[in-house]
C-alpha cells in the first residue's frame, strides 16, 4: 500500500504562518523583557501591556513567562540591592543579626524595598563564600566577615553612600 506524502506546511497553511509568527514573537520576548528591566529596574505593567499588543502575546502569557525566571521583578527595586546570606555557615556566624540590624536601620523588611527606593533587602542561600561568613552583598560587591559593630557600621555606610 502506498502512502501519500503529506506536506505539513501546506496542510497548516495560514495557521502555520500564524504559529511561526507567534513563535518568533515568543523568541524575542525574553530579550525584550531583559531590555525593559535594564531600562526601568523592573517590569512596569503599562509597558508589559504595550508589549502584549505589539507582540500579540497575551498579558497573562507574558507574566507567566517572566515569573518563571527569578531575575525578573514586577515592582520597583532599590538603588542598592542588599542580600544577606542565611546559608548555614553564615547563619551560625550571626547573619540573622546582620539582617535584623539592616531591617531596623533602613526600616525595611526582608524581601521589601524601602519607600524612597534607596534599598531592596533580600536574603539568599549560600553564595559560595562560606570562609568569609557571615556574608552580604551590595549590588555585585560581596562583603564578608560582618562580625561586630564596627564591621556592621562599615556595611551600613557602604549601603548609604552613592
Ligand atoms: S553559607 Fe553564606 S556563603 Fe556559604
Amino acid at each position: 500500500m502506498k502512502t501519500a506524502e503529506v506536506d505539513i506546511d501546506e496542510q497548516m497553511g495560514e495557521v502555520g504562518r500564524i504559529l511561526a509568527h507567534k513563535e518568533k514573537n515568543r523568541g524575542v520576548l525574553i530579550h525584550v523583557l531583559h531590555q525593559i528591566q535594564e531600562d526601568n529596574g523592573y517590569l512596569p505593567e503599562d509597558i508589559l501591556r504595550k508589549l502584549s499588543k505589539n507582540l500579540n502575546i497575551s498579558l497573562s502569557e507574558i507574566y507567566s513567562v517572566a515569573s518563571f525566571y527569578k531575575m525578573f521583578h514586577f515592582r520597583p527595586r532599590g538603588k542598592k540591592i542588599v542580600k544577606v546570606c542565611l546559608g548555614t555557615a553564615c547563619y551560625v556566624r550571626g547573619s540573622k543579626k546582620v539582617l535584623t540590624a539592616l531591617e531596623t536601620m533602613f526600616d525595611v523588611r526582608s524581601g521589601e524595598t524601602a519607600a524612597d527606593l534607596s534599598i531592596t533587602l533580600e536574603t539568599v542561600g549560600c553564595v559560595g563564600c562560606c570562609g568569609l561568613a557571615p556574608v552580604a552583598s551590595i549590588n555585585e560587591d560581596v562583603v564578608g566577615e560582618i562580625i561586630g559593630e564596627k564591621k556592621l557600621e562599615t556595611l551600613i555606610r557602604s549601603i548609604k553612600e552613592d
